[in-house]
């Protein structure tokens, strides 16, 4: 369980004020404090919300600098919730970590609720014995689900590592159980050349998940049925006719679409990966996207030499979760630090969601 530290609100006061009067509450409460606060950015935030992070990233790079800050004793994270979750099981005790709004979640990350795994992990280790299974957890996840990766000699991964995390897996035990996305998951499958035939996809809402026994006990990867609806969005045509618009197109998409698009594209990889894929472009450059509309837009600003398109061209592919965090949430936050919008999950679910989360940081790097 995680919970929140005393009031959970976005005040309504803050809501009404001008950009540029919370702009400059969010720069003196960072002035005031220094290096005793840092405020980690997902890519995925609103343009205005952006330049105040001290660190920008993907979630992996971002875990990165949450379990190597020293210095702060308050970090706030502006992504959504399982990222604040992690920072704070990688957190020292004497740090406190925020989100700015406390209804920043993911869907993704709640299509796996942990009682549906615990009932999976029974169904499974009744004709597989469980020492034979790796289980390994997306980031996007919440952190019981991290701790129980922990506990069963797991780890966790990101977009950006999840090849490395499935061979590290393999090196323990035969089989990967991996949740909840199962896209990213097919789309590691093919990146190490998996035979089809020794994959088989969880839905917990049926029986055995869907399969029967002995597609269970023949399975090599075990792959959980969630999936992020703004990934999904992109289709196999909208790349064939991007290609047939605008001849020469490069198109680089997150490994969360489905596999139909990850194969067609030119390119794949972590929000951090598209962002260095569109810098590494020559000026004149046409680049379609496959990702969150609101980094696509930032990209496109950022880029003014070069073309910038969303791959859809027309689904309006935006993450309502990380819209969700304005200016007054931080601004709010900020002035109340301490007060409101903590993230605190539980210890005995921190120690086994760090030991997952540790594996990652050492082995995946
Ligand atoms: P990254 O780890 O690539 O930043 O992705 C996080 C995410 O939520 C993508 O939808
Ligand atoms: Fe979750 Fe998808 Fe939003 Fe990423 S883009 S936070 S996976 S809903």
């Amino acid at each position: 369980m995680t919970t929140f530290a005393a009031k959970t609100l976005v005040s309504q006061e803050y809501k009404a004020l001008p950009p540029e009067v919370l702009k400059a509450k969010i720069a003196r409460k960072k002035s005031e404090w220094g290096k005793k606060l840092v405020i980690l950015m997902h890519h995925y935030q609103r343009k205005e919300i952006v330049p105040f992070g001290d660190h920008l990233g993907d979630s992996f790079g971002l875990s990165q600098k949450a379990a190597a800050e020293v210095e702060a004793r308050h970090i706030v994270f502006c992504g959504v919730h399982f990222m604040a979750e992690s920072a704070d099981i990688l957190a020292r005790p004497e740090q406190h970590v925020y989100l700015p709004n406390p209804y920043a979640g993911c869907p993704m990350a709640d299509m796996a609720q942990i009682e549906d795994v615990f009932f999976a992990w029974d169904e499974i280790s009744r004709l597989v014995p469980a020492d034979e299974i790796t289980p390994v957890s997306y980031m996007n996840s919440a952190a019981v689900l991290k701790a129980f990766c922990g506990k069963n000699g797991g780890i966790v991964c990101t977009s950006s590592n999840v090849t490395k995390a499935f061979n590290w897996a393999l090196s323990q035990r035969p089989k990967i159980f991996f949740f909840p996305d199962e896209n990213l998951g097919l789309n590691a499958a093919r990146m190490l050349k998996y035979d089809p035939a020794d994959i088989i996809v969880w839905d917990f809402k049926k029986e055995r998940g869907g399969n029967t026994p002995e597609q269970i006990k023949k399975a090599r990867l075990i792959l959980w049925k969630g999936y992020c609806h703004v990934h999904t969005n992109f289709r196999p045509e909208h790349i064939e006719e991007m290609r047939t618009r605008h001849p020469g197109v490069k198109i680089v998409v997150h490994p969360e679409c489905i596999p139909e698009v990850v194969e067609k594209a030119d390119a794949f990889g972590s929000t951090n990966f598209i962002v260095n894929y569109v810098k590494e472009q020559p000026p004149g450059s046409v680049i379609a996207i496959g990702t969150e509309l609101n980094l696509v837009s930032r990209l496109a600003d950022e880029h003014p030499d070069k073309k910038i398109l969303d791959l859809s061209g027309q689904t309006c592919p935006i993450c309502v979760n990380m819209f969700r965090t304005t200016l007054a949430d931080l601004a709010f936050t900020l002035d109340c630090l301490g007060e409101v919008n903590e993230i605190i999950v539980e210890e005995d679910i921190k120690k086994d969601a760090l030991l997952a989360l540790n594996r990652m940081l050492e082995f995946l790097k």
